[in-house]
């Protein structure tokens, strides 16, 4: 048996870590190339609820065809498991076309130093809706989390509210996606992978009629042609990236989440920002002042205190 720090861990137990970890590994590397990519085509193609809707449509076929193919078993689920499904989906849409306006509106490493916020949103939620109470600790890890971001924002270049918003609500949808979908996942014989497929059948059917209201196919094919102008037929290729990575990284992330509570889940994600926003600053070559760093740091160095208080 392994011994760790001289306590004796049980097989299970550290092949369990291992296995978390490298879900958690594949996790935030396939968030990356999404990141890159998605920002890739929103510079060229401004249409975030096209490309969130793409990134659904793209995921819901994937898994069809697995299905089909008989690559992964599908899911057999009831009426029952549909009408649990819908609240996680209606949070799963919001929160994925809100960053999705506020990664076409301001620098990818912004979107994510607003959105390590999250856990802030978790207990706010779990305070305010399911009345749980937390130590004084947890709630004062949620200064610096809440500090460092007004100060990365306030001192963000190319600050812009809609941008700000839209990692905000974002946030406060996913904290609910997050703990619905724990509480759907629980006992139901449908793994993580499947659950995602389900989820990303029922966001594509609610955001569509919305993208089409909001932006609609005039303006899709407009921007479409002026992208393949600037771009060449290699935008194609972006936007299948992006499509294809979006399903990929959060296929993953809802294996993990099978396996871990919210809570643990949320401080994988805000370590995931880490590398999206060091990779993002360093491909785009974002502008970034000291004090917006400071600001940053502080943030994330929040999550990890925040994560030692909730412990
Ligand atoms: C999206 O488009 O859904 C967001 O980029 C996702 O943000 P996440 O990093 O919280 O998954």
């Amino acid at each position: 048996r392994p011994i760790e720090i001289g306590i004796e861990v049980p097989d299970e137990q550290s092949g369990q870590k291992v296995k978390i970890g490298i879900y958690f590994a594949t996790w935030w590397a396939l968030n990356v190339v999404f990141n890159i990519y998605n920002k890739k085509v929103l510079n060229a193609f401004p249409y975030p609820w096209l490309t969130s809707t793409l990134s659904l449509a793209c995921g819901s076929l994937m898994m069809l065809v697995s299905w089909v193919t008989g690559v992964a078993e599908a899911p057999k689920t009831d009426l029952d498991f549909w009408k649990t499904l819908f609240p996680v989906a209606l949070a799963h849409t919001i929160g994925h076309v809100a960053a999705t306006v506020s990664m076409s509106k301001v620098a990818v490493s912004f979107t994510h130093i607003i959105k390590s916020s999250e856990p802030a949103f978790s207990v706010l939620v779990s305070s305010l809706f399911l009345g749980e109470a937390f130590p004084l600790p947890v709630y004062l890890s949620l200064l610096p989390i809440i500090g460092g971001c007004a100060l990365a924002a306030v001192t963000e270049l190319n600050f812009n509210m809609i941008g700000f918003m839209g990692a905000m609500i974002s946030n406060l949808a996913f904290v609910f996606r997050n703990i619905f979908s724990k509480k759907g996942m629980k006992g139901k014989s449908v793994s993580g992978m499947n659950y995602y497929a389900c989820l990303s059948m029922m966001s594509l059917l609610i955001v569509t009629p919305f993208a089409i209201a909001v932006e609609g196919p005039q303006m899709w094919a407009a921007g479409w042609q002026n992208a393949i102008s600037q771009i060449g037929p290699n935008f194609v290729w972006w936007v299948v990236a992006q499509s294809v990575f979006y399903h990929l990284y959060n296929q993953v992330s809802y294996m993990s989440l099978d396996q871990i509570s919210p809570l643990t889940f949320s401080v994988g994600n805000t370590m995931k920002r880490i590398s999206v926003i060091v990779a993002s600053i360093i491909i785009f070559q974002n502008p970034v002042k000291p004090v917006n760093a400071l600001g940053a740091a502080i943030a994330i160095l929040g999550t990890f205190i925040y994560s030692q208080a909730k412990q």
